[in-house]
């Protein structure tokens, strides 16, 4: 059986596009049951929705707290039997209920070669700090900021004249390669946590 993917995602979503793609593959390990934004408009459920997968909104104005709204969100990817959920462009911090009931089990990416630059504007960071290489990161879900244990990086260059969009794009070329291929590791079970370090087990065979 395929492992069940949640994808939470606040804008334009074109890492949930690279996961979807790479679920639309028959021989990828996983698929995605359910989207769930916290913005009614996000260009992310519009893509759910073309690819057939489920589109939830769950509005934060419906809660008190960000606990309550993360509870929920808990019930309706337990209710679906979501076995990873993978933070893409999702803007909103998660709290402790949420970290707890989803520990090893949540995933996150972040433009930057963690733990350099975390937070906000990670590319913008970047070139503003003189960095000379940037990139990307997957990691798995802690409850600290961006600070998780590390899955996978990939570096690109900070060219001379290079602007946030320019930097970005480059950043994001990796994020579509590496999030799915991180998905692809979890669902074969080959990533195990120890401490801070993600062990990855090579391919059976290899
Ligand atoms: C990506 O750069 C991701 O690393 C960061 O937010 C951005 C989301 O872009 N967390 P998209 O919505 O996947 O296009």
């Amino acid at each position: 059986m395929r492992l069940a993917l949640a994808v939470l995602a606040s804008g334009r979503g074109s890492n949930l596009q690279a996961i979807l793609d790479a679920c639309a593959r028959p021989e990828f390990p996983a698929r995605v049951v359910v989207v769930v934004s916290d913005r009614e408009r996000a260009p992310a459920l519009e893509r759910a929705r073309a690819a057939g997968v489920e589109a939830l909104w769950i509005d934060p104005k419906d809660f008190a707290d960000r606990e309550a709204f993360d509870a929920v969100l808990e019930r309706e990817l337990t209710a679906r039997g979501v076995g990873l959920v993978c933070s893409a462009g999702f803007m909103r911090i998660l709290s402790p209920v949420y970290v707890r009931a989803f520990a090893g089990r949540a995933l996150n990416i972040h433009p930057s070669l963690l733990p350099s630059f975390p937070g906000l504007h990670a590319q913008r960071q970047a070139l503003d700090h003189g960095a000379k290489v940037a990139g990307a990161t997957v990691h798995f879900v802690d409850e600290g900021m961006d600070s998780g244990p590390i899955v996978l990086q990939a570096a690109v260059p900070v060219e001379p004249g290079d602007t946030e969009e320019t930097l970005a794009a480059r950043i994001l070329v990796q994020e579509h390669r590496m999030y799915p291929e991180a998905i692809r590791l979890f669902a074969e079970g080959r990533l195990r946590i120890e401490g801070r370090r993600v062990i990855v087990t090579p391919e059976a065979g290899r």
